[in-house]
């Protein structure tokens, strides 16, 4: 297979910045092409926590107060970089103090649209005054929508971007990015208003998201049965029309983990390592996570884990209804790691409250204890309305925590479901989004739980589990293959 140059723009990346998936995703896919020979370059926003962070960057020659125009706005940008650990990929880091140096990764301020519009135009100026022609720019999510417009306007006439083709990757439909038809100026796409969705102009709005899926070579979403449900109106949010347009240019492909931070012989947040050849770290992890959260030391008692964005994507608006139930009929031991809404955070607080020693909530954003979770816990819990991919249910199983999950979306490609019987399968499913699904499906997880020789072989099925994204990575490579003109000859 022919190598390929790969400019992978993203508004996350770990171990820099992340809020969630899209993070460990861009650092595990960019690790895997460049192991298997490609030129990877990474670009995402110096956020202040990048810059405050100390790591050892190095300023681009040529590309420092770069000024540049974006509507009726004179910005300036320069670039660093470095090595991404443990790989030989390139990330550089688009600095821009204007619109990157603030306390959130995202913001609610009104020129977000702006900040990710601007690290489209930087990527694509950052390839020219390297004179590094890209045979791929692959976006990620909204922050990237207008990349492929902005490459087939304003810089049609750089003869270097010929032959690059534009991958667009959908990570989470349910954010869109959407702003008024009047912030066509801003973005400086004024003499291109008739390339943007009329229909949706005329309806007073610019989508960006869906302004990269109509110009994107190829789109690729993050699981099979993600790429299917998005074509039907309750999980397409209003996109499954463009994207049913789309249909052969959209592809499915299951996300990959990155065994190198995510395996529990090895994890550098773990005090105690275990393999599926020697389990006794794992209860040792069990008995510090208790201890370390407040949980009562009960052994014996199924724990079950949580470690979330807590937003209504998630699905815990079951829980209302059925935990107290399960706490009370089931000696269960929560442990919760999450932020986000007000009103899940409250739930969790007071969840801890009412069973104090059964149920510890940590409303922050820890790397350590996420993994510390994992490892610890017995049960993985994610009762997702919609799951893209989800990474959470691949880490469970290779850390022995058969997860319980819906079946959607990535969940239902990556988990099993448990047999008894054949002893086959590698966690739990509910169908229906309702509680009383959810509560059967705990119910028989916990009864499992008791029989321990079953319980072995559920977890021994899961470690078993190769999501490495060696595999995954190539099919990138092959899509890659697929929209990229040949290779021109060697002379
Ligand atoms: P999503 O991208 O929708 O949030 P994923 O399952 O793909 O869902 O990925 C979530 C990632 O974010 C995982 O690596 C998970 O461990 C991490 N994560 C989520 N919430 C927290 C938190 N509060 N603290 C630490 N890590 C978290
Ligand atoms: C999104 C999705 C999640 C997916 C992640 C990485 O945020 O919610 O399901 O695993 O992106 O692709």
């Amino acid at each position: 297979m022919r190598s390929f140059k790969v400019c992978l723009v993203s508004a996350e990346v770990v171990p820099y910045a992340k809020t969630g998936g899209l993070a460990d995703v861009a650092q595990g896919l960019a690790r895997s092409l460049a192991r298997a020979g490609h030129d990877i370059r990474v670009v995402m926003p110096m956020y202040r926590r990048v810059r405050e962070a100390g790591h050892a960057l190095e300023p681009v020659p040529g590309l420092q107060d770069v000024a540049f125009q974006i509507g009726g706005r004179r910005l300036y940008f320069s670039v660093s970089s470095t090595r991404l650990p443990g790989s030989t990929a390139t990330v550089y880091f688009v600095r821009c103090p204007e619109l990157y140096d603030r306390a959130g990764i995202y913001t609610q301020d009104p020129d977000e649209h702006l900040r990710f519009a601007a690290l489209c135009v930087a990527s694509v100026r950052l390839c020219q005054q390297l004179g590094w022609a890209p045979d791929v720019f692959h976006c990620n999510d909204w922050h990237t929508g207008l990349l492929p417009l902005y490459l087939w306007t304003h810089f049609a006439w750089d003869a270097l971007f010929q032959r690059s083709r534009v991958v667009m990757t959908i990570h989470n439909i349910g954010y869109q990015g959407v702003v008024g038809a009047d912030k066509v100026g801003e973005l400086g796409l004024e003499n291109e208003r008739n390339l943007l969705h009329q229909g949706d102009l005329k309806a007073g709005q610019i989508n960006l998201l869906k302004t990269g899926l109509l110009y994107a070579n190829a789109i690729t979403t993050v699981s099979k049965t993600y790429a299917a449900e998005i074509l039907e109106p309750e999980l397409g949010m209003g996109l499954e029309t463009t994207l049913r347009q789309r249909k052969s240019d959209l592809f499915g492909i299951v996300n990959g983990v990155d065994y190198e931070d995510w395996s529990p012989a090895t994890d550098v947040h773990l005090a105690h390592h275990y393999s599926p050849a020697n389990m006794r770290g794992k209860a040792l992890c069990k008995q510090a996570l208790l201890q370390r959260m407040g949980l009562a030391p009960d052994l014996e008692a199924p724990l079950v884990g949580i470690v979330s964005r807590l937003t209504i994507q998630k699905g815990f608006d079951l829980l209302p209804d059925i935990l107290p139930v399960l706490l009370r009929k089931h000696n269960l031991r929560l442990a919760v790691l999450g932020s986000g809404e007000e009103r899940y955070e409250s739930y969790f607080a007071w969840l801890q409250r009412t069973f104090p020693g059964r149920v510890a909530y940590d409303r922050g954003y820890k790397e350590p204890l996420s993994h510390q979770i994992e490892a610890g816990s017995d049960m993985f819990l994610m009762p997702s309305r919609f799951e893209p991919c989800g990474l959470n249910q691949m880490y469970s199983l290779k850390y022995g925590t058969p997860p319980i999950v819906r079946r959607t979306g990535g969940l239902a490609d990556t988990v099993e479901q448990w047999e008894p019987t054949t002893r086959q399968g590698t966690g739990f499913f509910f169908g229906e989004f309702q509680a009383e699904a959810l509560m059967n499906t705990v119910d028989f997880a916990v009864s499992q739980f008791r029989d321990a020789a079953g319980w072995k072989q559920l977890v021994a099925n899961g470690m078993a589990k190769d999501f490495s994204w060696d595999r995954q990575g190539e099919l990138y490579v092959q899509l890659y293959d697929r929209v990229c003109p040949p290779a021109p000859p060697i002379r």
